[in-house]
């Protein structure tokens, strides 16, 4: 369900597509739906309808991993997911009917909301797995503060009837529809359930609503389901954070928070050390290998691998990038592989106030310092780069020392083309090298150099004016006022 206006978050973008670290709300639900490969995915759409349908299906083209213990492991396959819109919206129940026609009377329906992004896989496996196909499994939670909630209603304990000693669940009803009695119950419907296909489009029809809010309400299927005698279960939901539901900004960055502690939780379980876990942001995957460190205020995105040993400065922005052990990444460095990624080999020095991008690839012991900035270029082991420099389109060789201000102009104003300096050569300070050019290995540029031509291995270029000099020159003086 991700139809719903999302009026408290005070936003032109609807309430599903904003990002839960980094990733849409409604990706996070669909990617977890995705794991457990479902016949078909239903999307029900209303709000911003147009936008959130493009997004899904940008989300769902791509052919996923089937990530399931059952004997198809590792098989590739692409979910079927489709969107249906509710308009007017009148309630989840409603909601639920806009899809009805859509689903398979043999199947088994997991109700989900585009709203709650970390719905635990396992735990909806356990869910499709109490309804057994035949029965209404309702996830519910106990809450100290249930307000606002669905209360579940259960009628007296039997022994052995239900789990947890609890009595069976009679019905689901809402928080402005309960007595002061029912708005004492703690344990609430998370809004995820599975029924039965078949039951579950019968008992969708039969939704009245006459209710509070004037909306036809898909928890009074529970009640619909008791009277026909269809046991109801419940299942409890694994933590608040996996039922946590976004309706204001303010829940938002609350939850966008939880979840980075708990990431932050799981790297240093492995070892990770991290100055201050809340002032640490993963926007994507972090792989680490042994004693790596990560100052305060550092953030990860896309798909990032630190090898053993690395080490990465305060303040800190790394995406897409693969560093190898024993580098260090000093403060206020930027990296951002985008697609085509990023490497910095073993021991290399970066920052601070570095900027890598896509395409930069240092060997090892490479040293690239303050306001030095490398595009589509590899560095070959042991070049540095220390001060003020740009380097984009090249192919830099082992031991190159590339001058404070120096640049690779690269780009004509219509084309991009190459520059490679060979092994050991010397480029002084703000030099221009214009390219396409090569210089000869164990060459030299003299600073204040612009090139446009190659040189000869073992060289001395210089290309600028010679300095004139006027002995014992008096400079002007002023005038007096008359
Ligand atoms: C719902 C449940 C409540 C449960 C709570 C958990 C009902 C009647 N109540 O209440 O028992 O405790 O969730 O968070 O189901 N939506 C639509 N179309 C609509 C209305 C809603 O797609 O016409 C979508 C919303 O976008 C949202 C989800 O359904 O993703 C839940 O809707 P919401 O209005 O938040 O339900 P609650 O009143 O919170
Ligand atoms: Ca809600």
């Amino acid at each position: 369900m991700a139809a719903g206006q999302g009026t408290r978050m005070k936003s032109r973008l609807p309430k599903v597509l904003h990002r839960l670290a980094g990733r849409s709300l409604l990706s996070r639900v669909l990617d977890t739906a995705i794991r457990l490969r479902p016949r078909r995915i239903l999307v029900v759409t209303g709000h911003g309808a147009e936008q959130v349908e493009r997004a899904v299906s940008e989300m769902a083209t791509q052919p996923v991993e089937a990530n399931t213990d059952e004997a198809g492991m590792g098989a590739m396959y692409t979910p079927e997911v489709c969107c249906v819109r509710q308009i007017p919206q009148l309630g989840t129940g409603h909601a639920v009917q806009q899809a009805a026609p859509a689903l398979a009377e043999d199947g088994s329906v997991l109700v989900l909301n585009g709203d709650v992004p970390l719905v635990d896989f396992a735990t909806l496996q356990h869910l499709v797995a109490a309804s057994a196909g035949s029965r209404l499994a309702l996830l519910t939670i106990e809450l100290a503060d249930p307000t606002g909630y669905g209360r579940i209603v259960r009628g007296a304990s039997t022994a052995g009837v239900l789990s947890h000693g609890k009595g069976p669940v009679q019905g689901i009803v809402e928080h402005k529809d309960a007595s002061p009695d029912q708005r004492g119950i703690r344990e609430i419907y998370t809004g995820m359930l599975v029924a039965p296909g078949a039951a579950l489009k019968r008992w969708l029809a039969g939704l009245q609503n006459d209710n509070a809010q004037k909306e036809y309400y898909l928890t009074d299927i529970v009640g619909l389901a008791v009277v026909e005698g269809t046991e109801v279960v419940s299942i409890d939901a694994d933590g608040a954070l996996s039922v946590a539901g976004i309706n204001s900004a303010l829940q938002l960055a609350d939850l966008e928070r939880a979840f980075q502690r708990r990431q932050a939780e799981t790297l240093m379980e492995a070892g990770v050390r991290l100055a201050d876990p809340s002032r640490f942001d993963l926007r994507g995957t972090l792989d680490c290998g042994m004693d790596v460190e990560i100052d305060v205020n550092c953030l990860f995105e896309g798909d990032v691998v630190l090898g053993e040993g690395v080490r990465i400065g305060a303040h800190c922005v790394i995406a897409n990038a693969h560093i190898d052990a024993g580098a260090v990444i000093h403060p206020f460095t930027h990296i951002d592989g985008e697609a085509a990624g990023v490497r910095v080999g073993a021991d290399a020095r970066v920052g601070p106030y570095a900027r890598l991008r896509p395409g930069a690839q240092l060997e090892r012991d490479v040293h690239v310092g303050n306001f030095v900035e490398i595009k589509n270029a590899t560095l070959g082991a042991g070049a540095k780069a220390n001060h003020l420099a740009y380097i984009g389109d090249a192919k830099v060789g082992e031991r190159v020392n590339f001058g404070a201000g120096s640049i690779t102009a690269n780009y004509d104003g219509a084309n991009k083309h190459r520059t490679v300096i060979e092994d050991d050569v010397h480029v002084g300070s703000n030099c221009v090298l214009v390219a396409p050019i090569t210089l000869g290995a164990g060459g030299t540029v003299g600073g204040g150099s612009t090139l446009t031509t190659s040189t000869e291995p073992g060289a001395l270029t210089v290309a600028r004016a010679r300095a004139v000099s006027f002995a014992n020159w008096s400079r002007p003086v002023k005038k007096r006022k008359e």
